[in-house]
């Protein structure tokens, strides 16, 4: 059984109109451009996006490839839907589900990718590890979040906005090397994107 969606979760609901004008191609594509580069995927690979959101990584990914984007917002969905029918593409689809509960067996994609998914749920514990569960063994996952600084003054900050960043849909103090060893995972590469490199792309092997 799903969990129920907390207050973080059910802000996507509201925000999906104007989500495109806040986390648009302006502010993030380059970050979403580097995680699927980091995701190396390969022809005829299956790809799963959690928390696709409205579908703004979806043209990138290579053609050859077939995505399925997963979402637990509706109206976020819709948007996806609309513009894969605007940009016609043929490899990809989007569907409801909960990142803690995904409805594939083990080992059922090639590539496991969240953008701006991890600070942006309850339960990113629980999500890594369903990530994990559905990617191939050797597969790899990539994220593509803000983590908490490991500047003493920066992290402070961050800790700070933490109530405020809740309210906009994300937590500011997740912190990286924790959230991955909780899920036995650990980092290959790493790269610093988009605005003031505040975020970073991070890809990992799925050692099972
Ligand atoms: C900040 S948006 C990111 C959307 C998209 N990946 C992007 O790059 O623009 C976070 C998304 O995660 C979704 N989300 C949050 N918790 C989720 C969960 N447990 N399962 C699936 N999606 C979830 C929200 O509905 C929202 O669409």
């Amino acid at each position: 059984m799903s969990r129920e969606p907390k207050i973080i979760e059910r802000i996507y609901e509201q925000f999906a109109p104007f989500y495109n004008l806040v986390y648009g191609k302006l502010l993030f594509q380059e970050g979403r451009e580097a995680a699927i580069d980091f995701l190396d995927i390969k022809p005829k690979n299956k790809v799963l996006e959690v928390g696709v959101g409205t579908g703004l990584s979806l043209p990138i990914y290579p053609k050859d490839c077939q995505v399925v984007g997963v979402d637990l917002s509706h109206s976020m969905l819709k948007r996806a839907e609309a513009l894969i029918a605007q940009k016609r593409l043929k490899n990809a689809k989007v569907a409801f589900m909960d990142a803690t509960h995904l409805k594939y067996p083990d080992n059922s994609f090639d590539r496991v990718l969240g953008n701006l998914f991890i600070s942006a749920t309850t339960f990113p514990k629980e999500s890594l590890l369903e990530m994990k569960r559905v990617c191939k063994p050797n597969g790899i996952i990539v994220l593509m979040n803000h983590f908490k600084s490991e500047h003493p003054v920066l992290g402070a900050a961050e800790e700070a906005l933490n109530p405020l960043a809740l309210s906009l849909g994300f937590k500011s103090n997740l912190e990286m090397e924790p959230l991955l060893a909780s899920a036995g995972l650990k980092a290959k590469q790493v790269q610093k994107v988009n605005m003031f490199n505040l975020w970073t792309v991070v890809s990992m092997v799925n050692k099972k």
